[in-house]
């Protein structure tokens, strides 16, 4: 692939620095920050220190791929883009942006319920293969009005957020008094005046065309019930999410339904057994409850007990090829990239979500090449090595990973 944006990111920590150039600070920090102390956000990346790569060589990675299939559905790369709310705020529409990154790279994109564009112009706008992601809302038959609508826009699969019953503590949102809908401070207006960029190009834009942002996806009965409060707290979470409500959306939902935000294999197999067919091992990328275990740290037992009857994707914390693939060793199929494309998307729209996929295409092919590896069939827990004591590998005659021909590698 080559480098087509004209933005200078040669890795996504640049790009990160490009995105906070260009938003104001208070919404920066929403995309940016964690919760409370941010002790989650900051073990999601030192998790990744705990590993190292064991390489083979002498092995012909020439026609190395990082192709894969995600319930039974080829894919360029494996990766997803993650449902984020804000796409649309830190860029005009900046979901179908997004969307229109993912297709291009050959990669499935998750629309959030949150989002500032409604999921019917997201497929018009973008198509490609398009996730639907829900919360539970109190009132149950508005979620399922949003499920039905994803049926009939031709979204693939439903990924349900479970981690969510209350909403992140994160007390910079209320210090920089960004809320949904907006609602203008001293603060607030300074910060984006002294970001003309974005003033101009995304809110100004705007408020000449469809009006203030505002949740798009949201029924009229939804959107009634919202005052405005800091971005991230909706008064609109159910904190009574049951196994009844899996139940209830398997039966309304005839494709692909993911399980988002779980930490614990008790629990993913409990999904599974109500008809999950993917699980998503998150901790929401360590905005929600601090101190909470990163996914790296569970993967692998949540691998032996569902893994071998459903799809386990990993979120959080997740910067470079190196840690998806020390991801997919692990057993994940795919890993889902959250703030990553988001920094993309907030740095130049289209062209930097595109950006931001690049790098992490080539960091994975030059990893997997080092590695001696030539598809990502043939990644095991047999590539790591696991310097920190706590994070052990699956289990490899209990789970379900792929067979891996070791024969074949060490005889190229
Ligand atoms: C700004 C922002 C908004 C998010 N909004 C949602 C959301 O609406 N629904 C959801 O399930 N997850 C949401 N997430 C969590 C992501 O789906 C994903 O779990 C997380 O971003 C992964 O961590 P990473 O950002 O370190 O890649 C959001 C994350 C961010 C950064």
């Amino acid at each position: 692939m080559q480098v087509s944006s004209k933005l200078k990111a040669w890795n996504i920590f640049d790009m990160r620095d490009l995105a906070q150039k260009r938003v104001p600070r208070g919404l920066f920090e929403f995309v940016d920050r964690g919760t409370e102390d941010e002790v989650s956000l900051k073990n999601n990346r030192t998790v990744f220190d705990g590993i190292r790569f064991r390489t083979r060589t002498m092995v012909d990675v020439s026609k190395r791929s990082q192709a894969t299939e995600i319930f039974g559905v080829p894919h360029k790369m494996p990766l997803v883009i993650a449902p984020t709310g804000t796409a649309g705020l830190l860029w005009y529409e900046g979901e179908i942006a997004l969307a229109r990154a993912a297709k291009a790279a050959g990669i499935p994109f998750c629309l959030a319920t949150g989002s500032m564009t409604a999921m019917e112009r997201v497929a018009e706008e973008a198509g490609g293969e398009l996730w639907f992601q829900l919360y539970m809302w109190p009132d149950r038959s508005l979620s399922h009005e949003l499920v039905n609508r994803a049926k009939a826009a031709g979204y693939k699969a439903l990924i349900v957020t479970v981690d969510g019953v209350s909403a992140g503590n994160r007390e910079y949102n209320i210090r920089n008094g960004f809320t949904i809908p907006f609602t203008f401070s001293t603060r607030n207006v300074l910060d984006m005046v002294s970001h003309p960029r974005w003033l101009l190009g995304t809110m100004l834009r705007y408020l000449v065309t469809t009006g203030m942002p505002m949740y798009a996806n949201y029924p009229a009965a939804a959107k009634a019930k919202l005052t405005a409060g800091p971005m991230g707290r909706s008064s609109l979470r159910s904190d009574s999410i049951s196994w009844d409500d899996l139940d209830a959306l398997r039966k309304i939902w005839p494709h692909k339904l993911i399980v988002k935000g779980m930490l614990n294999a008790e629990d993913a197999a409990k999904a599974v057994d109500h008809g999950a067919d993917g699980i998503d091992v998150s901790n929401h990328g360590g905005r929600n409850l601090d101190g909470i275990v990163s996914p790296i740290e569970v993967l692998p037992e949540i691998v032996d007990a569902v893994g071998h009857r459903a799809t386990v994707f990993a979120d959080s914390g997740f910067r470079r090829g190196s840690d998806v693939v020390k991801a997919l060793a692990l057993g994940a199929k795919a890993v889902m990239v959250g703030r990553s494309t988001l920094y993309g998307v907030a740095a130049g729209g289209e062209a930097g979500a595109a950006r931001a996929l690049e790098i992490f295409r080539d960091e994975i092919s030059r990893v997997i090449a080092l590695l001696g590896c030539r598809s990502l069939a043939e990644l095991g827990p047999q590539y790591l090595k696991f310097v920190d004591p706590s994070l052990q590998p699956p289990k490899l005659a209990r789970g379900g990973l792929r067979a891996v021909d070791t024969k074949a590698a060490s005889q190229n």
